[in-house]
């Protein structure tokens, strides 16, 4: 079964990132066939600073590196290194109905924020579905937050497949509930661009104040509190087994417990849990050149696959027209 994921270099990578997908795609790796990509191209619909961007997309790679990926079990790349991506995008807008662009709901919050719209913002899934139909991928571990963006990938996949004959890999989406949506500090979904993230790689004084800045409500101390409705508590307890997450729950309800306290704990946690990755980190950091490096025998690879469909795709659409 081939799995693929793809995750922006447009900030540093956060504890939702982790846990929804990264994590999985890790273990994945040890028995599946697994695709990973920095979709930088994704990424140019916000971020637009060239700077930033090269910077990123190391400091991403180097974060997937460091937690675990392993590029000789793996396909692991920058989406812009495979320039394909950017062909079967323009050949799948045909078969893209307008009306399923405008029903997005990606799309429709990000212009509600009052982000101008521009072309790449609207042709995002497109672009996604490419990423995902170029290499005949069977599965998308992904956060809830791109179910809808898997439905338009696969609209696409079964218009194409009527249009011009059987060509692409029906994909599913695969999104776990528990970790569907992790909430950020304010309460809302964690996101790069809301700041409202717990970082995975930071310094110890920055994830302090990431941590301290969760948002809780105002129960005073000794009134027994409601875990459930409770931010701090649901990202506590993605760092908990089970007993711990049941002993935290029954301090919760008791009475008594300060959420200052939770949240020393929490920073001892996520200090600790993120370790033994954090060495790794920077040696790779401070070695850019070999970083790169990986990241072009990993496009090499993924070309090599990109360009067997391509040849399909032309075939199929006569854009391959020499007899
Ligand atoms: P961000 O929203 O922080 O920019 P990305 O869009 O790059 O993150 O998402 C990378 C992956 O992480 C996607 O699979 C996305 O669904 C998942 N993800 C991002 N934020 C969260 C979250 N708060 N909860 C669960 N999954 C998330
Ligand atoms: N849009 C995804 C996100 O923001 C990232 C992404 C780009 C992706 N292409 C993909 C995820 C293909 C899965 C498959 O999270």
């Amino acid at each position: 079964m081939r799995i693929l994921s793809g995750i922006q270099p447009s900030g540093s990578f956060h504890v939702g990132n982790y846990f929804a997908m990264i994590r999985k795609m890790i273990h994945y790796q040890e028995a599946h066939d697994l695709f990973l990509f920095i979709a930088n191209l994704h990424a140019l619909t916000s971020l637009q600073d060239g700077a930033s961007m090269a910077r990123n997309t190391i400091e991403a790679a180097a974060s997937l590196l460091a937690l675990g990926i392993d590029p000789e079990r793996s396909v692991f790349w920058v989406q812009s290194d495979v320039p394909e991506v950017a062909e079967l995008t323009w050949i799948l807008s045909n078969v893209t109905p307008m009306g399923l662009l405008e029903r997005c709901h990606s799309y429709k919050d990000k212009i509600a924020k009052g982000i101008a719209p521009h072309h790449g913002l609207f042709a995002y899934p497109v672009l996604m579905a490419a990423d995902i139909l170029l290499f005949n991928t069977n599965r998308v571990p992904v956060g809830r937050d791109q179910k809808q963006h898997l439905e338009v990938a696969r609209d696409i996949a079964m218009k194409f497949n009527a249009v011009f004959g059987p060509t692409f890999v029906i994909p599913e989406a695969e999104i776990d509930d528990e970790v569907a949506v992790v909430p950020g500090t304010d309460g809302q979904k964690m996101s790069k661009s809301y700041g409202n993230t717990i970082d995975i790689f930071t310094t110890k004084e920055a994830l302090r104040k990431q941590i301290m800045s969760i948002v809780t409500d105002a129960t005073p101390v000794e009134e027994p509190k409601d875990p459930d409705r409770c931010n701090l508590f649901a990202i506590a307890s993605l760092f908990l087994e089970h007993e711990e997450r049941q002993d935290l729950r029954a301090r919760y309800l008791r009475g008594g417990l300060k959420y200052s306290d939770v949240k020393k704990e929490l920073l001892e946690r996520v200090w600790a849990y993120f370790g033994p990755y954090r060495e790794k980190y920077r040696s790779l950091l401070a070695r850019p050149e070999e970083v790169a490096h990986v990241l072009a025998q990993g496009a090499q690879k993924a070309r090599a696959i990109a360009a067997e469909t391509m040849a399909e795709v032309r075939k199929h659409t006569g854009l391959a027209y020499r007899a």
